[in-house]
């Protein structure tokens, strides 16, 4: 498994992380853990919201029927999304989230927090007061954002004192306009269209790992793109490659993402 420097922690981590999104569809998330552990991933991501806390529950079930061991592994979940109703980046419902998380997680800290996705409404200088409690306290030791473009990670940075280690971001070879832009730089096609404020460039000049979100779909969650009779110049390729270098597509999907000298993580 290939290793990854973390943002700025000096921290060397899995480059592929195991997602928890779906941990309440695993028919056996014991040995979902275990696998992906002897396969070298030790960074697990979570979010308070999947499964409505159901994942991190069923992940804390799982690891606690395994023998591996907590300081062994890197645990990142996210807050700031309030089902149905909004974006919360407040002090309170950062620091309520984080002890939620935890007691669902049945652990005494998490690696790193991640603000999931960004909030209209954000008053950084809560953000930061929530990052001083929580950091202070042990609950979290690293911290982060999801979703997020240059200038809104400039405006925390406004106020936030820790470093900003990484900005998980939906990236794969179907979503793949992070890169396109820079391909297509002063022209006047689609591909041009700047969607993100060059968050790439910007993630590799302030050493912010990028987190690869949904790799292997298109669109927003339409579906998987490997196999799918909707691409088939994008799998004949695939197909063709996975032969020649005695890979899946699945595989060569995820090496594209981790070819990329922008030290990026894949969750998968
Ligand atoms: N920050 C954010 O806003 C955000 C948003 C979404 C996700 N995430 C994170 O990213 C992680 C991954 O997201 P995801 O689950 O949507 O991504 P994904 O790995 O692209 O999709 C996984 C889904 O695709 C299915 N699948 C079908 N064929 C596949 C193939 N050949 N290879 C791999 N999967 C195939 C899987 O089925 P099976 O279940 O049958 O394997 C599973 O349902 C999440 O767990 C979460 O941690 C973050």
């Amino acid at each position: 498994m290939k290793q990854i420097q973390l943002g700025t922690t000096g921290q060397l981590v899995s480059s592929v992380i195991l997602g928890c999104m779906r941990m309440n569809g695993a028919k056996d998330p014991v040995k979902v853990i275990e696998t992906a552990y002897e396969n070298g991933i030790n960074f697990f991501d979570h979010a308070d919201i999947y499964g409505n806390g159901e994942c991190e529950e069923i992940f804390a079930d799982a690891l606690a029927k395994t023998s591996l061991k907590r300081e062994d592994l890197f645990i990142q979940t996210k807050c700031g999304i309030v089902p149905g109703i909004m974006f919360d980046f407040s002090k309170k419902h950062i620091i309520e989230s984080v002890e939620g998380s935890l007691r669902r997680l049945n652990m005494d800290y998490v690696d790193a927090l991640l603000l999931h996705r960004p909030d209209t409404l954000v008053e950084p200088e809560e953000v930061a007061e929530a990052f001083d409690e929580l950091e202070k306290s042990g609950k979290v030791r690293f911290f982060g954002v999801s979703n997020q473009k240059p200038m809104q990670i400039e405006l925390l940075k406004k106020h936030v004192r820790q470093p900003l280690i990484a900005n998980q971001l939906q990236f794969g070879l179907k979503h793949s306009e992070m890169v396109d832009q820079g391909i297509h730089v002063n022209m006047t096609d689609t591909a041009s269209i700047d969607h993100d404020g060059s968050v790439m460039d910007y993630s590799r000049l302030n050493d912010m790992t990028i987190q690869a979100w949904s790799p292997y779909q298109y669109g927003h969650f339409e579906g998987v793109f490997i196999g799918n009779e909707k691409f088939p110049e994008l799998n004949q390729t695939l197909e063709k490659m996975a032969e020649k270098y005695q890979t899946t597509p699945t595989g060569l999907a995820s090496a594209w993402i981790l070819r990329h000298p922008a030290n990026m993580q894949v969750i998968v």
